[in-house]
């Protein structure tokens, strides 16, 4: 029914920090992100090459991809939104480059600056020359179920992205509920679509957890034999340009799941739980993981 293993890509370094305001320091960031590749978890994507401006926390991505320990069980990706980007993930050193749109104009626009339609042929450049340079390349669509400035997205809207990154040759999709409002019913009715269109091992689903329902999506996604999901540790996140959106699904409580339904994942939750707890004590504050929490009340 479910399916025997899960791909997890821990999503924290990235995802999980872009939106703290308080700057976590180069070196406890590779720390960090060494004990995450001692953990199991099969991928992380340990920063983005955007503009500096735009998300300060990440501007050391360099620095970072530079002195990581390279565990070469794990896939290093980052994310990367235009050739600039590319070349200084190339510099730094990634496995798998993340490009990234949305499905709705808005938040395209206010994302990375651009329409949906100037996007794509800046993307199409990139893809081609990650996939050159012998690169993995994911293509993350965000709000594929709401926008937080248009409101509800349809499938069509969603698919014609996804066609053209495919078109474009990424490896796979990444499909994001960037505001964390979706139900199940919504995702049954995209993946409905999807599947017609795309083999299930395409497609990742990245669940924000604003209102608490990224689990039940995950395990919605899995009845249709989705087995790749994004998770940040701890539940850390949120993105800096979809307003009162809080962090992707919880890699703790991810796991908690999976274990209990027997579904294998190589990680160990004992070092994601270390890891959880190694951030948030370097953040100053309490991570929103329900199972992080209760572990460390024991
Ligand atoms: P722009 O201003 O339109 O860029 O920004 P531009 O191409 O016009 O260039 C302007 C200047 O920026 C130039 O410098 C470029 O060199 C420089 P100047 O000549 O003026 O000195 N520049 C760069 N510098 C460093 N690195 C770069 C880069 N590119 C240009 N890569 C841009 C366009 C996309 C760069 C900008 O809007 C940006 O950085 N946006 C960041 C958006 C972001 O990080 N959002 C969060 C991640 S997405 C997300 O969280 C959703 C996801 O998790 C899925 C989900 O949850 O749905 C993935
Ligand atoms: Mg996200």
């Amino acid at each position: 029914r479910w399916p025997e293993f899960v791909q997890i890509k821990e999503v924290g370094p990235r995802d999980g920090l872009q939106n703290e305001k308080n700057r976590v320091a180069t070196a406890d960031k590779i720390s960090w992100i060494n004990m995450l590749s001692d953990s199991g978890v099969p991928e992380i994507e340990y920063s983005s090459f955007v503009h500096p401006k735009w998300v300060p926390q990440l501007s050391d991505a360099h620095e970072v991809g530079k002195k990581i320990k390279r565990n070469p069980n794990v896939r290093y990706s980052a994310l990367v939104p235009n050739r600039k980007g590319l070349e200084l993930a190339l510099e730094a050193g990634i496995d798998g480059a993340s490009v990234f749109m949305s499905a709705s104009e808005t938040h395209n626009k206010k994302n990375i600056n651009k329409s949906i339609g100037e996007t794509y042929p800046i993307l199409g450049e990139v893809i081609k020359d990650a996939k050159r340079a012998g690169k993995l390349v994911t293509g993350y669509v965000s709000t594929v179920f709401d926008c937080p400035y248009e409101g509800r997205i349809r499938p069509d809207d969603v698919i014609r992205v996804c066609d053209q990154l495919m078109e474009d040759g990424v490896d796979d999709l990444s499909l994001g509920d960037t505001i964390g409002t979706a139900v199940p019913s919504q995702v049954e009715a995209l993946l409905e679509e999807l599947l017609k269109r795309y083999p299930k091992d395409k497609l990742i689903m990245h669940f924000h957890d604003t209102r608490g329902m990224a689990i039940a999506n995950i395990m919605t996604s899995m009845e249709y034999g989705i087995s790749r999901f994004d998770s940040s540790i701890g539940g850390l996140g949120g993105c800096p340009y979809a307003p009162g959106a809080s962090g992707n699904v919880a890699t703790n409580d991810v796991l908690y799941l999976l274990n209990g339904l027997g579904i294998k994942t190589g990680i160990e939750e004992k070092k994601i739980q270390e890891a959880a707890l190694f951030i948030q004590n370097k953040l100053g504050k309490s991570l929103p993981s329900k199972s992080l929490a209760y572990a460390v009340a024991q």
